[in-house]
């Protein structure tokens, strides 16, 4: 019988050490950390990541900005706007939701925030520290499942890993971090050639491309562990990640749902990595 990671769980049970954390900062007589999200335009999963993560902040005790920009916005209004806030003192963190439109250039954005209020973990810096094992901000999903597979006492020890996707925002941060592990990671992608070959050979399977039910029963070995980074939605419009959750969890001994896996684990590591920026300035 299958396991569940409950990503929930772990997510509300990392939110309230955060929350403690808070207050013990707070009853010191310091000022609390504070978040900047920024949102351009009007995408709804956009709106809805971006409301849950500055009402996140709040239960937590945080101070938190949410900037709600106009799709038509410059990029010089944009760079401003960050400018201001990478000088402002009770910002710790500055999150600007992807994606962008089209007519503003992603990289330089993101590049654009000071990589010690980077707490998305995005900017060349950061990744650049994590490649090379220095202390920098995590990439908030990456990080997410390597505590959940922390939390769940899973051994990565040696054990072959395939990660499915190779963003910059997921795979391949994840892919260093499982390699840091000890873990032998293969990272594939749309261009890898007999791909289940190598997922059946994993005692671990990653997937992070954005396709429904993409990982088939057919592609996972008995007893592997799944962790479903995706959130797609189906045709009746119902949320569902990059498994066939119904059908792979007759094979393996834990896998993650969706909705209820990975994806409470980003926002718990964004209010984590928060805390640590302004921890640093203690
Ligand atoms: N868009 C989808 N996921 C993320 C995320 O983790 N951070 C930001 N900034 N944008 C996203």
């Amino acid at each position: 019988m299958t396991k569940i990671i409950d990503g929930k769980k772990v997510s509300a049970d990392i939110k309230e050490e955060i929350k403690i954390e808070i207050e013990k900062i707070t009853e010191s007589g310091q000022r609390a950390p504070g978040l900047a999200v920024i949102i351009v335009g009007e995408n709804p999963a956009s709106k809805v990541y971006v409301n849950s993560k500055a009402k996140t902040c709040n239960a937590l005790g945080m101070y938190s900005e949410k900037h709600v920009l106009d799709a038509e916005i410059t990029e010089e209004e944009l760079l401003k706007l960050i400018e201001g806030l990478n000088n402002k003192e009770k910002i710790d963190g500055i999150l600007v939701q992807l994606p962008l439109p089209k007519h503003i250039d992603e990289d330089k954005i993101i590049e654009a925030i000071k990589p010690e209020k980077d707490v998305d973990g995005f900017h060349p810096i950061n990744l650049g520290k994590l490649v090379i094992g220095k202390n920098g901000f995590k990439s908030c999903t990456p990080y997410g499942i390597m505590e959940l597979l922390e939390r769940y006492e899973i051994d990565l020890n040696g054990k072959d890993v395939v990660v499915v996707g190779r963003s910059n925002i997921v795979g391949k941060p994840l892919g260093i971090m499982l390699t840091k592990a000890n873990a032998t990671v293969t990272i594939c992608h749309s261009r890898t050639k007999n791909l289940s070959e190598k997922t059946l050979n994993a005692d671990i399977v990653i997937v992070a491309i954005g396709r429904e039910k993409f990982l088939t029963e057919d592609m996972v070995k008995k007893g592997a562990v799944v962790i479903d980074v995706g959130i797609n939605r189906d045709a009746s419009g119902k949320l569902c990640g990059d498994v066939d959750y119904e059908n792979v969890s007759k094979k393996t001994s834990l896998i993650t749902p969706v909705p209820g896996g990975v994806g409470p684990m980003t926002i718990a590591m964004l209010m984590k990595n928060t805390v640590k920026s302004r921890m640093e300035k203690i």
